[in-house]
């Protein structure tokens, strides 16, 4: 941040005008979704992960709304109001498209918070930082293998778009709350790896979850082979990471942005890079 001091009272205007300033206007319902083929509408069908991401999306929206009123401060509150209304209406986007095209995915039953939600919602944001940051990658391999018609990909740019537009204003968010706090930087980096190391586990939890023999909403060998077919691992890092820097310059650069992942994607890049360059020197 240049001018303007984390933690500072101009900063948290700043983040929270920005964050209101740049909602977009836009009913789920009225997306111009595309007509899909039937073998566009199996592969759609196909993704194993529809009720998680309805389910995540719902749980998202009660978390943020759960713990808005707890918010002492008026202008703050407005700001986490409105990300509340974005999240459940993220939700009912991925619940027009499981209708409109026969997906198989359920509501569930949204589990109980625990009692300090201030707590729940900074996992839940630090958990939003990391599955973005590997949504980057993911999404970009997605659309490249035009896995789904160009216009599917259009309507979920609009949730990509609004989810890194979360995570940018959860990070000033962070830095505005524990700079009021005393926290010096140093702290605040360790505490924010606590937080994504415990974002991490969860994700690892789910995936083992996923891996579970369950009732037939196993991602068929031949889908995973799409996905995976010449998978590396190196070019989804470089992928996440410039789809970072990419998806970053549509925010005001005033503002902050998520440090800690690129930057450890950033490492593990050059360390790969310094490893092949040994390799090819050995050989
Ligand atoms: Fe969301
Ligand atoms: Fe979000």
């Amino acid at each position: 941040m240049s001018a303007i001091e984390p933690g500072s009272e101009d900063h948290k205007h700043y983040f929270c005008q920005q964050f209101l300033d740049t909602h977009q206007v836009f009913d789920p319902e009225t997306l111009p979704w595309p007509e899909l083929t039937e073998e566009e509408l199996a592969r759609l069908r196909a993704v194993p992960f529809w009720q998680e991401v309805y389910h995540t999306e719902r749980r998202a929206g009660a978390i943020v709304d759960a713990f808005t009123p707890q918010i002492s401060d008026p202008v703050v509150r407005e700001a986490v109001r409105l990300q509340g209304y974005e999240e459940a209406r993220h939700a009912e986007l991925i619940r027009v498209m499981i209708e409109r095209y026969g997906l198989d995915a359920r509501k569930q039953p949204i589990e109980r918070f625990p009692a300090d939600l201030e707590t729940a919602f900074i996992d839940f944001g630090f958990g939003e930082c990391l599955d973005a940051f590997l949504g980057f990658g993911a999404f970009k391999s997605a659309r490249q293998s035009q896995f789904l018609p160009e216009a599917m990909f259009e309507i979920f740019d609009v949730l990509m778009f609004e989810e890194t537009r979360h995570i940018v204003f959860f990070i000033n968010y962070m830095a505005w709350r524990e700079k009021r706090r005393g926290l010096g930087r140093a702290r605040r980096s360790a505490k924010s790896f606590r937080f994504y190391m415990r974002a991490l586990g969860r994700l690892l939890g789910m995936v083992r979850r996923g891996q579970q023999p369950n009732d037939g909403h196993d991602f068929a060998v031949t889908q995973t082979n799409l996905f995976l077919d010449g998978f590396s691992f190196r070019g989804f890092v470089e992928d996440c990471y410039r789809e970072n820097a990419r998806r970053m310059t549509a925010f005001d650069p005033a503002l902050m942005q998520p440090r800690l992942l690129p930057g450890i994607a950033d490492l593990a890049l050059r360390g790969l890079r310094l490893w092949d360059r040994r390799r090819t020197k050995a050989g």
